[in-house]
């Protein structure tokens, strides 16, 4: 059989394993593979990047190579005969035909489990029923598949720190696209939900605390499908973190409100990417309280809102002034660690109420700040009290040098009484002599 092109001879090949053997992470790939051979050799980077890239791919570690995907003859360097639609080339797939290609192992049980007996099977499935996957389906060329979270021909388990999965890279893999004002034009979806996020205290958790409990766009939004499982609408995806908030909003009277306006249970005052750390200042009726924004003077809700804030501060003052007579009872080298414990209790009503905000009852939270203030108020007479005690010994500690400086000085002239009458003695002697 005539040979019309042959690129590079077997010993010239080796040489690019070379120096993939001093790349980091790379793995040994076979050297008998006729369709890695010779794409490495390619000048092309269009067809030579996917066997450059190929030795960090998941699926080489695993035995999965090139024409497992592609299809063809890896056993032939004759190109004609290595890729040819005999031996099921396929060539590169259509952006369509992605999901199913890689659900040809992925949802397959029988096959991933040899592999990895605990890895799920469901996501195409799910895919498909994603905004992502109904819109491919409909011809979309720019909807995400597969490969535009996961890369191609360079995808990594999904605990490797440098997939595009991983929690911290989340943003920018989502970001690419929703991100950009321009690939995005033509849908009428905003394009700041990535800066919206980059502003948010789960955003801030997540890169500067290393808290890979806070959530990124894919935890809300579900891995591959319109939602993640359990939860039935996003904006109910709150509540599976946030349970406290969650069940108090659920037996306040706002639960019946909202969903008879179709407003969302947490977003409608968190706002959903650019959730933003919580303050005493957003209850109440000033500028910076959600409650006005529906509330109007003289309602019921309002009058609660103002009694709300003002239990809040009510406690939160008592707190301050309790605290500032330990620290000064503490400073002047009185034992008070018991009441800066009690104190505590006081911290903890305080955090309760806080939370009980999502009932929207003021009687309830004046509850909870009552039993707060009546801790403070104990831990504050006992400052009183250990600065009380501090004056009696100090008060005591004056008596005594009193006492003290009396002796002495009773003790001074009673030596000079001595003194003078001996000498008065003396003198009698020698005028009698
Ligand atoms: C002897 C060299 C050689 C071998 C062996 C070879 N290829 Fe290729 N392959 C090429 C060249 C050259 C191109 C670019 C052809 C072009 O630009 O039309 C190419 C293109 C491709 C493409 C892109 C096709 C497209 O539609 O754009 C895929 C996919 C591919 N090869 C996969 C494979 C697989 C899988 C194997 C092994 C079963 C393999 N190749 C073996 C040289 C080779
Ligand atoms: C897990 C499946 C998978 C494996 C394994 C795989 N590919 Fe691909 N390959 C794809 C997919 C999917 C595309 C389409 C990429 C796209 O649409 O951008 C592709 C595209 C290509 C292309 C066309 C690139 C382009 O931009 O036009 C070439 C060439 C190619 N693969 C070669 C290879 C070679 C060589 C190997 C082995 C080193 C390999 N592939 C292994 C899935 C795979
Ligand atoms: C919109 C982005 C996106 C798309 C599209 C996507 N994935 Fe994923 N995929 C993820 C994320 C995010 C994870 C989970 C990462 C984690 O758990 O930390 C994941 C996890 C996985 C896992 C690991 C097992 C699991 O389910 O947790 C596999 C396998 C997988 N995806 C395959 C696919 C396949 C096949 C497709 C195409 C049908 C696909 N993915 C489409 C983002 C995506
Ligand atoms: C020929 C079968 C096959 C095809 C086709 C295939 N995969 Fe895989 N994939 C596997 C196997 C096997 C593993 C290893 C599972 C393991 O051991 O955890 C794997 C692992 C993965 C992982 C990492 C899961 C983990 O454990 O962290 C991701 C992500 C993934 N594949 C995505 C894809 C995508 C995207 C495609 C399509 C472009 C694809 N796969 C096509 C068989 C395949
Ligand atoms: C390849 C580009 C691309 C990537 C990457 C991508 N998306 Fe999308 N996404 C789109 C396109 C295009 C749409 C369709 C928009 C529409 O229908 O209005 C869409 C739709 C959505 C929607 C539905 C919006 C709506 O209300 O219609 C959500 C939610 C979404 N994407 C979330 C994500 C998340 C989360 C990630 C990352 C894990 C991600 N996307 C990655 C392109 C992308
Ligand atoms: C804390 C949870 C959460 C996180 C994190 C999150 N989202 Fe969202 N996202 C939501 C909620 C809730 C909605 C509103 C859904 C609704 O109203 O049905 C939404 C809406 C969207 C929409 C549709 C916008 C519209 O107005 O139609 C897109 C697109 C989107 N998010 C993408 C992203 C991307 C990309 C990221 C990461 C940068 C992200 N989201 C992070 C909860 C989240
Ligand atoms: C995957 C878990 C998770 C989900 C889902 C989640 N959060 Fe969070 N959230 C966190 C974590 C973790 C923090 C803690 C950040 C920190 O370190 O202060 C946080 C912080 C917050 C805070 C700031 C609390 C404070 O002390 O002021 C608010 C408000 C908040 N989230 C609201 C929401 C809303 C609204 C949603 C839904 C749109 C949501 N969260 C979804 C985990 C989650
Ligand atoms: C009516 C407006 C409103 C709704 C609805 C609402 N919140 Fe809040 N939330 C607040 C206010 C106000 C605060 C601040 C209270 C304070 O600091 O005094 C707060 C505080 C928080 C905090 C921080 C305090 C804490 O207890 O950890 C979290 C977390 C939180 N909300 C989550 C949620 C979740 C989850 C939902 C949905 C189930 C929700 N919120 C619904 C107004 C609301
Ligand atoms: C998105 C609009 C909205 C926001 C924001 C809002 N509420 Fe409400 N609230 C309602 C609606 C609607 C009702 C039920 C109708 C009514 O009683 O006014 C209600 C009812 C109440 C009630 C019961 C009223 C009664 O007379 O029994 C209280 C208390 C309340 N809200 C407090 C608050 C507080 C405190 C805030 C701020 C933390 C707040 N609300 C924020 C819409 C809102």
């Amino acid at each position: 059989m005539p040979r019309r092109w042959r690129p590079l001879p077997i010993s010239l090949l080796a040489v690019p394993f070379l120096f993939l053997a001093d790349q980091v992470e790379a793995q040994k790939l076979p050297e008998e593979n006729s369709c890695l051979q010779c794409h490495q050799g390619l000048g092309d980077p269009r067809v030579m990047s996917p066997a450059e890239k190929f030795p960090q791919d998941i699926h080489g570690s695993k035995g999965i190579f090139c024409q497992d995907c592609h299809g063809g003859d890896p056993a032939s360097l004759d190109p004609q005969q290595a890729m040819s639609r005999a031996k099921k080339f396929v060539g590169k797939p259509r952006h369509q035909a992605i999901p199913a290609l890689c659900g040809k192992c992925h949802s397959d049980a029988d096959y991933m489990k040899r592999f990895n007996p605990t890895l799920r099977v469901d996501q195409v499935q799910e895919y498909l029923t994603s905004v992502h996957g109904k819109r491919l389906k409909q011809g979309d060329q720019k909807a995400a598949t597969c490969i535009s979270c996961h890369d191609v021909h360079r995808i990594r388990a999904i605990k490797d720190q440098q997939a595009w999965t991983y929690p911290v890279k989340v943003v920018d893999t989502c970001g690419r696209c929703h991100g950009d004002p321009k690939y995005m034009a033509g849908y009428k979806i905003p394009t700041d939900v990535v800066a919206k996020y980059k502003q948010s205290v789960h955003y801030e958790a997540l890169t500067k605390k290393g808290d890979l409990s806070a959530p990124t766009c894919n935890v809300c939004h579900g891995n591959h499908g319109a939602t993640p499982p359990g939860v039935g609408s996003v904006a109910n995806v709150c509540g599976t973190c946030h349970s406290v908030p969650a069940e108090f909003f659920a037996k306040s009277p706002h639960q019946q409100a909202f969903a008879s306006m179709g407003l969302a249970p947490c977003v409608t005052c968190h706002s959903n990417h650019d959730v933003v750390k919580t303050g005493d200042e957003m209850v109440g009726t000033t500028d910076k309280a959600v409650c006005v924004t529906c509330h109007q003077a003289d309602s019921g809700g309002f009058r609660q809102a103002a009694a709300m804030r003002a239990s809040l501060d009510g406690l939160r003052e008592s707190l301050t002034r309790a605290t500032a007579v330990l620290d000064q009872a503490e400073h002047a080298g009185m034992e008070i660690s018991q009441a800066r414990f009690e104190l505590r209790g006081a911290s903890d009503a305080l955090l309760k109420a806080r939370a009980a905000i999502h009932l929207a009852d003021a009687a309830a939270i004046q509850k909870l700040t009552e039993e707060g203030k009546q801790i403070t108020a104990v831990a504050h007479a006992k400052g009183l009290k250990a600065l009380e005690d501090l004056l009696f010994r100090h008060r005591g500690l004056w008596v005594s040098v009193g006492i003290i400086v009396l002796v002495i000085v009773g003790l001074v002239l009673k030596i000079r009484e001595i003194d003078q009458r001996r000498h008065q003695e003396r003198a009698a002697d020698r005028r009698s002599t």
